[in-house]
């Protein structure tokens, strides 16, 4: 090969790779399922961004995780994954438990109002002056009932020393349950022999507190590497750790095996591997049920996600023109057609994907916005000016308290508002 051969090799060597990095055009129409959706929003919607659940993949969820749990233990719906009053009412009905996780002292006040009949595990210690602002606050002692219906969760023995100063002076009983690590190290007991203490002080103060159960979160078996662990094996060691603290519970105060507790474990993404054999005996788990993009994870495989953020197409453009580059207007979309069209969106930046039409972007160059996102899509994008853009959020307790009522829809079909609980 001569000089000029080398060179004109080399070209076309950097332009086939150069040519190799040009996106491809991701643009599509909306689908069936969007398009009718999109169709019922133009018709009866409030054209505000908005959460949006369907009810029918709702209920195949609630079935899939009926199938995975053991018939032997119970189910807790996690209420922060699930905050909306009339969703949790709707679930407990379908999915047949009055048990809830809450994380929240103003949620636990509306729920103990709205469901006095629920059996409440706190999914976190509060600080004891939250626990004070909830009896305080609770309005309806007689319907809800909490030292029958609440546990507390307590995760150190400074803790529950505080709980007892609160029960001693409001002269209320409570009931305890204790976090255990299990190998989240997301704090509670480390090790057994720590339970000695606090069983002692829950033992001297009848009056005051009852021993309930134990916590024990374990999402951590489902990340760990598998060079490091097998899941199995993961699982089966933070099964054995939660054993180990039954088993000195019952050497410690044997009466306790006469009493039902409440062992509580899993979350969605471990509630799967309990089916066979587990030591807990009821499992908490809510966002599989609406199963945002975070919880896209082999274990949860067979779930559907039932909730998506719609929001109004508020401006179309041709091609895609950004501050001091006019010039550049139609070159960006001929490196990349997903730069056909620019739209701006009612609202953005949240935490969420892209579901449809396919293909659509946010622009870097332009950046982010909460008031009117840009959003760029090929030419194949059909949309216009009051057509919806959907999104799959990345995980709900937080964006579910983004927007107001949510609303429910069935093939397509709008149903119902149910209000959120924004506090
Ligand atoms: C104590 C506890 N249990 C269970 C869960 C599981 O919730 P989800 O099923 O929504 O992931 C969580 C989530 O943070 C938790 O903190």
């Amino acid at each position: 090969m001569n000089r000029r051969q080398f060179i004109l090799a080399g070209v076309a060597v950097g332009v086939a790779g150069a040519l190799s990095l040009k996106p491809s055009d991701n643009g599509a129409p909306y689908n069936e399922y969007f398009n009718v959706l999109n169709n019922s929003l133009k018709e009866g919607g409030d054209f505000i961004p908005s959460m949006l659940v369907d009810l029918d993949l709702l209920d195949n969820n609630i079935a899939v995780l009926k199938a995975q749990l053991n018939p032997a233990v119970d189910y807790r719906i996690v209420a922060k994954s699930l905050p909306s009053p009339s969703l949790l009412g709707y679930i407990m009905e379908k999915a047949n438990t009055n048990k809830l996780m809450v994380f929240h002292q103003p949620f636990l006040n509306h729920i103990a109002r709205e469901y006095p009949n629920v059996d409440v595990l706190m999914g976190k210690p509060m600080p004891v002056k939250a626990a004070e602002i909830f009896y305080q606050s609770h309005d309806n002692p007689d319907s809800f009932k909490a030292e029958l219906q609440l546990q507390w969760l307590i995760d150190s023995e400074a803790r529950l020393s505080q709980y007892l100063a609160l029960a001693k002076a409001l002269q209320v009983r409570m009931q305890v349950n204790i976090e255990i690590d299990v190998g989240l190290h997301r704090g509670g007991l480390q090790e057994a022999a720590e339970l000695d203490s606090l069983l002692k002080l829950i033992q001297e103060n009848p009056q005051y507190l009852s021993f309930s159960g134990f916590m024990g979160y374990d999402p951590h078996v489902v990340k760990i590497p598998s060079i490091i662990m097998s899941q199995e094996q993961a699982y089966q060691q933070s099964q054995a750790i939660y054993q180990g603290f039954i088993e000195r519970l019952y050497l410690q105060a044997p009466e306790y095996k006469k009493q039902k507790l409440c062992f509580n474990g899993a979350g969605s993404p471990s509630v799967a591997l309990h089916k066979e054999k587990t030591v807990a005996n009821e499992l908490s788990a809510g966002s599989c049920l609406v199963k945002p993009t975070d919880f896209d994870i082999p274990t949860l495989a067979d779930y559907s996600p039932a909730a998506y953020i719609a929001t109004p197409v508020l401006k179309k453009m041709s091609g895609t023109k950004l501050p001091a580059t006019e010039f550049a207007q139609n070159i960006f979309p001929m490196w990349d057609k997903n730069m056909q069209q620019t739209f701006f969106i009612y609202g953005g930046k949240w935490l969420a994907h892209y579901e449809s039409p396919k293909g659509l972007q946010g622009n870097g160059l332009f950046g982010t916005s909460t008031n009117q996102e840009i959003v760029n899509g090929s030419n194949k994008v059909n949309i216009n000016v009051d057509d919806h853009v959907f999104f799959r959020p990345s995980q709900s307790e937080f964006v579910f308290l983004q927007f107001g009522d949510l609303i429910t829809y069935r093939r397509g079909q709008l149903i119902d508002t149910w209000e959120i609980l924004h506090s």
